[in-house]
């Protein structure tokens, strides 16, 4: 496995891949690698002939300087992880490699056609423009046959999936596949999450309340509203010590906007846990 920190290297080694006539695999990652990050780049290395990583933590993603600060980093620890799954290269670049200062200070233009004014883009503004932002450039870079992205950010595959809808229209992306993964939890139901390192042991008892609610709900809805279900997930949740609900949105999964049948419905959740923010969702 190769570590690449420039672009210049990156695009070098993708050419040479592309000559050789290899299909490739991408997955974007903040790293702090857990098993669910696991679980994506064992699916690239399967269905690709080559597998890049992305090791980045975007900071034009973060909307909260204390946040981004914060992010664990671990590079070592997650080469390891990579290697030992069979990625075959790591591009994990400095902030100014990767944008210049003028990037790195000014918010990123994109029509989200108002799927960034619901959930995590009404809580976290400029959010979402800071990913478009970092994984068109890694497209760009990488030109991936296939990129993979986990469900539990939902709302970001959705926009994702927005993003190169729009720009392979203008034939920018090729014939990308965005490869949807599902969501990888620990035996205790937990949605795993760089962000649960930030987790004291007891806070992580507290967190699986979160899950159980979700899978609670699933029974609720065979004979509650819409309505009736959000507010007893929020009412639940908030009732545990220690656990606050920034929001519980059932929506629909493609136009992700408020909906009050379950048909393709999803239910998204954003719950502090202490000071750490955790997300998740469940189908209905
Ligand atoms: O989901 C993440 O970890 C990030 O938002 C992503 C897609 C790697 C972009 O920085």
């Amino acid at each position: 496995m190769q570590i690449i920190t420039t672009k210049k290297d990156l695009q070098a080694a993708v050419k040479v891949c592309k000559n050789e006539g290899k299909t490739i695999g991408l997955v974007p990652t903040m790293g702090a690698l857990h098993q669910g990050h696991a679980s994506l780049v064992q699916k690239a290395v399967e269905e690709n002939d080559v597998c890049f990583v992305s090791v980045f933590v975007n900071p034009t993603q973060f909307n909260n300087k204390e946040d981004l600060a914060k992010y664990p980093r671990n590079i070592e620890r997650d080469a390891e992880l990579l290697s030992s799954i069979g990625a075959d290269f790591v591009f994990a670049p400095t902030p100014e490699e990767m944008y210049s200062e003028e990037e790195l200070n000014t918010t990123f233009a994109f029509d989200f056609a108002g799927l960034d004014k619901v959930m995590e883009g009404k809580m976290r503004p400029g959010h979402f423009n800071g990913v478009v932002q970092v994984v068109s450039r890694l497209f760009y870079l990488v030109q991936p046959d296939k990129a993979y992205f986990g469900e539990k950010d939902f709302q970001q595959l959705a926009i994702i999936h927005h993003m190169v809808e729009r720009s392979s229209m203008a034939g920018t992306f090729g014939n990308l596949q965005i490869v949807d993964c599902p969501i990888i939890r620990e035996d205790s139901g937990l949605a795993l999450s760089s962000r649960n390192e930030r987790l004291s042991d007891s806070e992580k008892l507290t967190a699986l309340a979160i899950s159980k609610t979700l899978f609670d709900s699933l029974k609720w809805a065979k004979s509650a509203s819409v309505s009736e279900v959000q507010q007893r997930v929020i009412d639940t949740i908030n009732a545990v010590p220690g656990l606050e609900v920034e929001y519980y949105e059932i929506v629909d999964q493609s136009t992700l906007l408020p909906t009050n049948t379950f048909h393709h419905a999803i239910g998204c959740v954003t719950v502090y846990c202490g000071p750490v923010r955790l997300i998740d969702n469940i189908k209905y």
